[in-house]
């Protein structure tokens, strides 16, 4: 390995490619080394001016020497199959979120990694790095509002060309909500209950505007709204009551301007705008992470367990009521924070 960690990236979608931009311009310590995607346009054009390789298989990428480390960004059913490769060849990844499609195969991946007794990999829960998530983290873990007691979030996405399913608004995109209600409380999921309604009524079996609420194993509470299609571009935030007070994170930083009796402010179109900080962040703190060898951040055991929340989420829209969760205890290479 050479001082700048040589990083190839599998899917050079929408996701892939900012990885991919973001590792060639803007993270000091990273070099992008190689792309792959079964469209092979497109991985040539996000290897445009780089110098990476292009690769037309995913296994010849991971296994190449001059990759130290791996993206996964390809469609949700390849994360566990390539994640699973990076383990059998010990090569660190960032595997976007899900995990895994199923919980099973989550599980799976959490039990490679604690027989190969090694952390290599990190999930895509880049909020885990926007700063504005982070600094009410921060309020939260230094007593800022005394103990934590309701977690309050919400995200609200501009449509998808191909509308998904009731599960799916759970498992791909509710997932960063899950994830962000366990790191603000400081708590498991202990049950959940997920009711909503349909925005289009030709499809009114699949709930794209979802209310789901928690319980935490440590006595708190979450209430997260996801809406598959505000009508009006993408939104999220989260707002934290504790026993001595409030924490929210700020209310849109684009400027307001006052004109002709109103109040106008905008409001990003999309994750990759809002995010834009996060994604860089992410990356940065995930190339020191495996270069100094501490590894950070949303872990396969945050997957799983997140995964696993998605999952009984969608199983309570079937059953029509809350379900528990049966957390596992947490195996001792994932309890640290490295
Ligand atoms: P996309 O559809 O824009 O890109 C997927 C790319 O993967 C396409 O270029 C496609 O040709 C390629 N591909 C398909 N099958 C492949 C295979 N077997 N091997 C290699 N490449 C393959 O999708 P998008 O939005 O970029 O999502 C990709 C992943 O990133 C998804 O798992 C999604 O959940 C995740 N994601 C994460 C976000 C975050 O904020 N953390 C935001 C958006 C997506």
């Amino acid at each position: 390995m050479t001082d700048r960690l040589g990083v190839g990236v599998i899917g050079t979608g929408g996701m892939g490619l900012r990885h991919a931009v973001n590792l060639d311009r803007a993270v000091a310590r990273a070099r992008l080394a190689a792309v792959m995607d079964v469209d092979l346009d497109r991985a040539r054009e996000a290897a445009a001016g780089s110098g990476a390789s292009v690769f037309t298989d995913a296994e010849s990428l991971i296994a190449s020497p001059d990759v130290d480390a791996v993206i996964i960004a390809s469609p949700d059913p390849t994360h566990a199959p390539l994640a699973t490769t990076c383990i059998e060849l010990r090569k660190p990844a960032l595997v976007e979120k899900p995990l895994a499609v199923t919980v099973d195969d989550a599980a799976d991946i959490v039990e490679r990694e604690v027989r190969v007794g090694e952390r290599l990999l990190q999930v895509g829960f880049m909020r885990h790095f926007d700063p504005q998530h982070v600094t009410v983290r921060q309020v939260i873990s230094s007593g800022g509002i005394g103990r934590p007691l309701l977690f309050r979030g919400w995200h609200r996405n501009p449509p998808e060309p191909v509308p998904p399913t009731s599960r799916q608004v759970l498992v791909n995109s509710a997932i960063h909500d899950l994830y962000s209600a366990r790191w603000m409380l400081g708590q498991e999921v202990a049950d959940i209950f997920v009711k909503g309604t349909t925005i289009d009524p030709s499809r009114s079996d699949q709930l794209d505007l979802q209310v789901i609420t928690m319980s935490m194993d440590g006595g708190g509470i979450a209430v997260i709204e996801v809406n598959k299609d505000s009508g009006f571009g993408y939104e999220v935030g989260v707002e934290v009551t504790g026993t001595a007070g409030m924490v929210s994170t700020p209310p849109h930083h684009t400027p307001s301007v006052r004109r002709d009796g109103e109040i106008r402010q905008s409001v990003e179109p999309d994750w990759l705008a809002r995010f834009a900080r996060a994604y860089v962040e992410e990356l940065a703190a995930w190339t020191g992470s495996v270069l100094d060898g501490h590894p950070t951040g949303p872990n396969a055991w945050d997957g799983y367990l997140t995964l696993t929340a998605a999952s009984t989420g969608a199983d309570s829209i079937e059953q029509g009521g809350p379900v528990a969760l049966d957390t596992p205890d947490r195996p001792a290479l994932y309890t640290s924070e490295g």
